[in-house]
């Protein structure tokens, strides 16, 4: 099975002129009392959309833009009368708002470079779904997604559902680490409201782009009751997975996005979205991670595991001072340089490179010190072993979280 790698982008954007009314801003904490009004400013993540007098004396259901033709209100209704579920979007970019100079550039676009008005705008068939508003948070490919944004994602997010109106969330994200902020969100979304984490391999300026279903679907999906309590859902071609066990599969497929040992938990289809599973580790409000006053997180690295591996790699991840080092596999060299890891106070969690199956917990393991990863790859093992170091640098402490979540 291919190991996900980073797809290098590359290319020119169209730059494009937007006008459209603006977000409804989401305030840094929940608004109390419930029924206060969210003040009237842009939060500064935003893009700072205009808006024209016109559409801010008569607000549409869904932002739009200039540059497309503006979807009607559909007679006698607004949003507030409309009854249609509140949902936000949480930009962050991706290939899903990838621009390239023409059709036929499938790979050689620039992500991240349409912002959310035009997502939306692109979708006139939405104003039957939802009352859509939406917060720039970040506007690069998914390989540049640090701490800073995730935290600011989450916190943004938790402050959405927080208020007594929303009703679901959905955040656009390139593929390459979409399962690891996901996996993030499933750990600190402190809600049970709906979150969906959308993407698209092709981009937005693409020949048979991908990324207009599946935005279209995560919205029919955030506002789908049935989606409540479910947890972070991943949404690509038509499929719904869990945060928990989702990863990327292909470098290039529409199809990528598999939940290897234990599937997708539901689909949605034209008729409606259906799930049949649901995940049962710990997330929403039963979580014990909270960000709301965390300013950045421990650093965590992943040491792979290959014949006639030497064990400097992890030297100098000591000698660097990270905080906990995740194992993608084994070789013997680092039995050495882990006890030396662990003599210096840090927290080396193992996980196994075949991409599915549990690190079983032994008294071998447990002896030395390790944390199993139970059956989380490598890369979700170090979103959670750094939230965890942000709380505890105890192993049995943290092989409990890992056990859980
Ligand atoms: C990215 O991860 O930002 C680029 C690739 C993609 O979105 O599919």
């Amino acid at each position: 099975m291919k190991h996900p790698r980073t797809l290098a982008l590359a290319g020119c954007c169209g730059v494009l002129a937007l006008a459209m009314r603006a977000a409804d801003p989401v305030p840094s904490k929940p608004a109390a009392p419930a029924a206060a009004p969210a003040p009237k400013t842009v939060p500064a993540t935003a893009t700072a959309p205009i808006a024209p007098p016109a559409a801010a004396a008569k607000p549409a259901a869904i932002s739009t833009a200039a540059a497309a033709p503006a979807p009607t209100a559909t007679p006698g209704t607004s949003p507030a009368a409309s009854g249609l579920p509140k949902i936000r979007l949480f930009a962050t970019g991706g290939t899903i708002q990838g621009s390239g100079e023409n059709r036929d550039n499938i790979a050689n676009y620039r992500a991240g470079q349409i912002k959310a008005p035009q997502i939306i705008a692109d979708l006139p068939e939405l104003k039957k779904i939802a009352d859509l508003s939406f917060s720039e948070v970040s506007s690069v490919a998914s390989g540049a997604i640090d701490a800073k944004v995730l935290l600011k994602l989450a916190n943004e997010i938790n402050a959405w559902l927080a208020l007594p109106d929303s009703a679901g969330a959905v955040i656009t994200h390139g593929t390459d680490t979409m399962e690891e902020s996901a996996y993030f969100l499933q750990l600190v979304i402190k809600s049970d409201k709906p979150v969906v984490v959308v993407g698209s391999m092709r981009p937005f300026t693409g020949l048979s782009r991908d990324g207009p279903l599946n935005f279209y679907n995560a919205v029919r999906t955030a506002a789908s009751p049935d989606a409540v309590g479910k947890g972070v859902l991943v949404l690509l071609n038509d499929t719904i997975h869990s945060a928990r066990f989702v990863t990327k599969n292909n470098t290039h497929r529409v199809d990528t996005f598999v939940s290897r040992e234990l599937g997708a938990i539901g689909y949605a289809d034209s008729d409606r979205v259906v799930f049949y599973r649901m995940p049962l580790t710990r997330f929403g409000s039963k979580t014990e991670f909270d960000v709301e006053k965390i300013e950045t997180l421990p650093i965590v690295d992943i040491v792979y595991g290959y014949q006639e591996a030497s064990g400097a790699a992890i030297e100098a991840l000591i000698a660097a001072g990270v905080k906990g080092i995740v194992l993608d596999g084994s070789a013997p060299p680092y039995n050495r340089a882990t006890l030396l890891a662990m003599s210096k106070g840090m927290v080396i969690v193992q996980c196994d490179r075949k991409g599915s199956g549990r690190i079983l917990t032994s008294e071998r393991s447990a002896g030395r010190g390790t944390v199993s990863a139970d059956n989380l790859n490598a890369q979700k093992a170090r979103i959670l072993l750094r939230l965890a170091l942000s709380k505890t640098s105890n192993a049995s402490e943290i092989q409990r979280m890992f056990n859980e979540y």
